[in-house]
């Protein structure tokens, strides 16, 4: 299903937002904890289907201005170099706990920070072993462009960790009736677009149709209809 795009004013509101939540936890040591291990229930799928499996190069599409992101959080050691991509600048973490500190700093130093958007990731086609876009399109400025991309930088036999937040179809009407509501609210800013599992899954088929191996925690036909927001995962392998 083809997702709109967003006026560049639009998405220069929505960075906007994004960023102010993002100055405010940079100095908040449990917003940044919560930073390095959410996510983290993805990774028993992907243990599961590629056990330790070594990548050579990893992306990070929205890896968020921290330079943290799951590739860095929760797979460092497997991937020899990992680039993140993101709009918004790199922003100073500034936390007093000295363990949490090292950490971060750790992670940063593995992660390659480069500006820019998802639309045209600045790399030759069949660069990556390894994609992770989460929670990102979204907040995106043309959703099924990310998609395009980084289904073209994936190498073949590379993998993709996908997450987006999905609403049932009941969820979904009552953001709209939220949203045409109270239009001006962040949540809505910084959030432009929705999915439903099934939006996200049609968005995804570009890149799924020619994969060996695809893993998704589809949410029942009850939680479709009228279920929580949750976050949608995909892991799949591309053919070789
Ligand atoms: C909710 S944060 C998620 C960050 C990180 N992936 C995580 O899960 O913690 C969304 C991120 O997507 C980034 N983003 C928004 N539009 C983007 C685009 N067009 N291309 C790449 N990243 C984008 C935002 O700047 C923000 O850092």
């Amino acid at each position: 299903m083809p997702q709109c795009n967003l006026t560049a004013e639009q998405f220069r509101r929505a960075q906007c937002a994004e960023l102010q939540a993002w100055l405010r936890g940079a100095w908040d040591e449990d917003h940044v904890r919560y930073e390095l291990v959410e996510h983290s229930e993805v990774l028993n799928p992907f243990r599961e289907l590629f056990g330790d499996r070594r990548f050579r190069r990893g992306l990070d599409v929205g890896v968020g201005p921290y330079g943290l992101g799951f590739l860095g959080a929760h797979l460092r050691q497997q991937i020899d170099e990992i680039y993140g991509l993101d709009p918004l600048p790199l922003i100073k973490v500034d936390i007093g706990d000295p363990d949490l500190r090292q950490l971060v700093a750790e992670i940063r130093g593995r992660v390659k920070y480069i500006r820019g958007c998802g639309e045209y990731i600045p790399a030759a086609g069949g660069t990556f072993d390894i994609v992770a876009c989460i929670n990102v399109v979204d907040h995106a400025w043309q959703p099924s462009r990310i998609v395009a991309e980084i289904g073209r930088v994936l190498k073949p036999g590379g993998i993709l960790v996908f997450g987006v937040n999905t609403l049932s179809l009941m969820g979904e009407l009552a953001w709209r009736l939220r949203r045409s509501l109270r239009p001006q609210d962040w949540f809505f800013v910084a959030h432009p677009h929705t999915f439903q599992w099934g939006s996200a899954d049609a968005m995804l088929r570009v890149i799924l149709s020619k994969c060996v191996r695809v893993w998704t925690n589809k949410p029942s036909l009850w939680c479709r209809i009228a279920g929580h927001g949750r976050m949608s995962f995909w892991v799949a392998e591309t053919k070789q």
